[in-house]
């Protein structure tokens, strides 16, 4: 046996196992949160100018200086905190090696971190791998706002505590954190000295009117915050793996940039140079994605609601979480196994979302980043769902 202890300590990602199936059944795979569109045109064009204009080898290890430099500009005028580019910026291979290099930069072994669930399922293992303890709070899918019990909360806090992961508009449920909820957060972290790091990667996807709040623009929250984002979903490009982490306090960003150059070295250096032209995108640009994400949402609880799935509205993000137990006894794992090999829709079990599977046992999770013309294929699979999966 070669393999080591820490990579027992979880399994392959279930996303991807659904992937792999669904492309086996010929399936729609609405499981991986992924376009099936392309970016903007001016995207793909800034990104063949970089290939002439010579980015062939390594960038500076925690980023290219431009993109650092627009990155500081759009942190300031949407996000509403100043930062310097030199000292508090670290460009990393997405969001995913954001996270990973935050947490092993700031947590030693037997740390506490808390974490909202369901969660994104890189959590957990990233948790795992550097060492810390997850504490887990509920947040509760039959409320509109998926809230959480502040008591609850509190009592996840204790001296131990080294930091809070947020993920806000939230995946798996589309939740969006209140300015109340990111206050009393705020409130804790600075009474237990801890660490807020925040996965922001949907910023721009918010529905219903709703605005983005960010936890570092709260008082006093800058210095003890990460924030996480990367090009991935904002600009439809998940497969160019540049993402960054932003963090005021210099020591926090030099322990990120530690870990970072040792983990990558950096990001593809042309694709960075790309990034450039993402982030000077004019407001307009997320406009118009916010409301073309919003159509997709109301088409697909329209489809999700006729084929008799009980589906709990997001109010960012693309995702929707849904309970089937009126359409089938299963558990989320069967269910989610009858539904790409029947009917051919790939999902992600409810489970990958909890630490305890129990918990997920009812849901399945729909991604929706889809063209009108695949959703509507999907529409037309699902009408045979209580059918296939019924009897
Ligand atoms: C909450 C969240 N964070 C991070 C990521 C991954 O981001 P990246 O592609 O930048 O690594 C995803 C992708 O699904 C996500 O849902």
């Amino acid at each position: 046996m070669f393999t080591a202890a820490r990579v027992g300590l979880f399994t392959e990602s279930v996303i991807r196992e659904m992937t792999r199936l669904n492309n086996l059944h010929n399936g729609i795979n609405l499981a991986q949160g992924f376009p099936d569109f392309d970016p903007p045109a001016e995207l793909i064009e800034a990104a063949v100018r970089a290939l002439n204009d010579g980015y062939h080898q390594y960038a500076i290890t925690w980023g290219s200086p431009r993109l650092r430099q627009v990155v500081a500009e759009k942190f300031a005028w949407y996000n509403g905190v100043e930062v310097d580019p030199e000292r508090h910026i670290t460009v990393t291979c997405g969001a995913t090696e954001a996270m990973m290099a935050t947490l092993l930069a700031v947590v030693d072994p037997g740390d506490e971190v808390v974490i909202f669930e369901p969660f994104y399922e890189n959590y957990g293992p990233d948790a795992l791998l550097s060492g810390a303890v997850p504490r887990y709070v509920q947040l509760h899918l039959d409320d509109p706002g998926f809230a959480f019990d502040p008591a609850e909360l509190r009592d996840a806090f204790s001296p131990k505590t080294k930091a809070i992961i947020l993920n806000t508009p939230h995946n798996p449920t589309g939740k969006v954190f209140t300015r109340g909820e990111l206050e009393l957060i705020a409130d804790l972290c600075r009474t237990f000295d801890a660490l807020a790091v925040t996965d922001e990667v949907y910023e721009h996807i918010l529905y219903d009117g709703i605005g983005h709040t960010s936890i570092a623009a709260q008082p006093g929250m800058a210095e003890r915050t990460v924030t996480i984002n990367s090009l991935s979903k904002t600009y439809s490009v998940t497969g160019w793996r540049v993402g960054w982490a932003i963090a005021r306090d210099p020591a926090v960003t030099v322990g990120i940039r530690r870990a970072h150059d040792f983990l990558t070295v950096g990001a593809a250096a042309p694709l960075q140079e790309a990034g450039v032209t993402a982030l000077r995108f004019p407001p307009a640009y997320y406009r118009g994605l916010a409301a073309m994400y919003e159509e997709k949402r109301n088409l697909m609880l329209r489809i999700l609601g006729k084929a008799g799935f009980r589906a709990f509205t997001p109010r960012g993000a693309y995702y929707i979480m849904t309970d089937f137990s009126g359409l089938s006894g299963d558990d989320d794992v069967a269910f989610a196994h009858r539904l790409v090999t029947d009917v051919g829709v790939a999902t992600v079990p409810g489970s990958s979302f909890y630490h305890a599977p129990a918990l997920g046992r009812p849901y399945v999770r729909f991604a929706f980043p889809k063209r009108e013309e695949t959703l509507t294929r999907v529409a037309e699979r699902l009408h045979r769902v209580r059918e296939v999966v019924g009897g």
